[in-house]
C-alpha cells in the first residue's frame, strides 16, 4: 500500500496519530477544519495554544510554519497547526502552501507521529483553487514521504469536488 492515501471525510474522526489543521495565526479559532477541530477536540487544545501565544508565539504563528499541541478529546494524539497563505491573482505563494506541509510533517517526523491525517490547506476561506492545492499538498507529502518515517499520510477530503482534485494528482502521474 502507498504511504499516501486519500479519503472523503471529516479531519475530527481521524484514528491517526496527528491531525493537521488549517488554522490561521492567532491560533485562537476560526470556522472551516480550525472550528471543527477545536468544537470536537474540547477546550484543551486551545487552551494549549494560548499556552503557545504565550510562551514563543507572541506575534502568532507566521504563514507556512506550523506548531503541535495536545489533540484533547479528537482520537489522534496531537493536533498539528499551520497557517496556509491567502490565494492572491497576483503574487505566487505557492511556497507557503508547500512550506504548510513541510513544516507540518517535519513536526509530525519529530512527534513520531507515524500516521497523519491532513485537510487541503488554504482551499476554504482562503481561496486556494483546489487542483493547484492538490498538486502541491500531494508533491510535499510524498517528498516528506520518502524518508520513510511514516506508515500513512492522509488526505481528507470534506467533499466530492475535493476529492476527486486529489484524485486526479495521483492518476496523472501514473
Ligand atoms: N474535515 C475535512 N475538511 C474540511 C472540514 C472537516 N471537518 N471542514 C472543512 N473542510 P478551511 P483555509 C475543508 O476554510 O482555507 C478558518 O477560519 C474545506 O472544504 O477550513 O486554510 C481558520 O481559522 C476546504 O476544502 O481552511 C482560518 O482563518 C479545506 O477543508 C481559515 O479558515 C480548508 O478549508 C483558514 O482557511
Amino acid at each position: 500500500m502507498s504511504v499516501l492515501t486519500r479519503v472523503r471525510g471529516d479531519i475530527t474522526a481521524q484514528r491517526v496519530d496527528a491531525v493537521v489543521n488549517a488554522a490561521n495565526s492567532s491560533l485562537l479559532g476560526g470556522g472551516g477544519v480550525d472550528g471543527a477541530i477545536h468544537r470536537a477536540g474540547g477546550p484543551e487544545i486551545l487552551a494549549a495554544c494560548r499556552d503557545l501565544r504565550a510562551a514563543h508565539l507572541g506575534g502568532g504563528l507566521p504563514t507556512g510554519e506550523a506548531v503541535a499541541t495536545t489533540a484533547g478529546r479528537l482520537p489522534a494524539r496531537w493536533v498539528i497547526h499551520t497557517v496556509g497563505p491567502v490565494h492572491s491573482a497576483t503574487q505566487d505563494r505557492s511556497a507557503l502552501l508547500t512550506s504548510c506541509y513541510r513544516a507540518s510533517l517535519r513536526i509530525a517526523e519529530e512527534l513520531g507521529a507515524r500516521t497523519v491525517a491532513m485537510p487541503a490547506v488554504s482551499t476554504g476561506v482562503y481561496g486556494w483553487p483546489l487542483e493547484d492545492a492538490a498538486r502541491l499538498a500531494v508533491a510535499a507529502a510524498r517528498e516528506a514521504a520518502e524518508g520513510g518515517a511514516f506508515d500513512e499520510l492522509r488526505f481528507v477530503l470534506f467533499d466530492e469536488r475535493a476529492y476527486r482534485a486529489f484524485d486526479a494528482v495521483d492518476a496523472d502521474d501514473a
